[in-house]
């Protein structure tokens, strides 16, 4: 099974190079970022109460997503893979994805970390909310807030999976199909490994 991790702040590309992952190598994207937006929009009580973080561009809590993420690995018993995006984002997170993964004897294979300057990551996701719908593209201090959190709850994370030797970063400001064969190339070094 192969499982990445696509990591990086706010607007860095994960969602963007999570469909071409999935399309190339045949797995199931979980982006938590999306399960959260379906609840809100089914106006779910978890969904009003994730609004309320989402809005401000705070992180919603551990347990949360954490359930949200284990419900889907159990509802795609026979997948090939997974390209988890947007989580885990937290210590707490990687150790309870880690646990899950272990229990199914399924280890992340690969975190490709993408990396982009803040005033790139600033302009796309302001260009983005032109469009998007989302309340959280479309005021500058609330990007400035999510890349906040991304610093000091998130970014600890890239030595949590340095110290396992997982970590692989990218420049992540060129173009989507150069940024997509980076992650690629590093995808094709580990797929056959076991
Ligand atoms: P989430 O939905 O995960 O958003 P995010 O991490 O803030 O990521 P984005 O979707 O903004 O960016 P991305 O890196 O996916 O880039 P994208 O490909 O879209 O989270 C939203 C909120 O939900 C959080 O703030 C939090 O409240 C909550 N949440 C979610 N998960 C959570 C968790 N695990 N724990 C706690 N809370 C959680 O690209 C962005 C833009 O750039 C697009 O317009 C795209 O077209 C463009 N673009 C992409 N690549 C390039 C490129 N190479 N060149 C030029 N433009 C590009």
């Amino acid at each position: 099974m192969l499982n990445l991790v696509l990591f990086g702040p706010p607007g860095s590309g994960k969602g963007t190079q999570a469909e071409n992952i999935i399309a190339k190598y045949n797995l199931v994207h979980l982006s938590t970022g999306d399960m959260l937006r379906a609840e809100i929009k089914a106006e779910t009580k978890l969904g009003l109460e994730a609004k309320t973080l989402m809005d401000k561009g705070e992180l919603v809590p551990d347990s949360v997503v954490i359930g949200m993420i284990e419900n889907k690995l159990d509802s795609n018993k026979t997948a090939n893979g997974f390209v988890f995006d947007g989580f885990p984002r937290t210590v707490k997170q990687a150790e309870a994805l880690d646990e899950l993964l272990a229990n199914r004897n399924v280890p992340i294979r690969l975190v490709l970390s993408m990396v982009v300057s803040e005033e790139e990551l600033t302009r796309r996701i302001l260009h983005r909310g032109k469009s998007s719908g989302r309340t959280d593209d479309q005021d500058e201090s609330i990007v400035k807030n999510r890349v906040a959190e991304y610093r000091k709850k998130t970014e600890p994370l890239a030595s949590y999976y340095q110290a396992q030797g997982k970590l692989k970063e990218v420049k992540g400001e060129a173009p989507v199909e150069e940024v997509c064969a980076a992650l690629c190339n590093e995808i094709e070094a580990v797929k056959h490994t076991a």
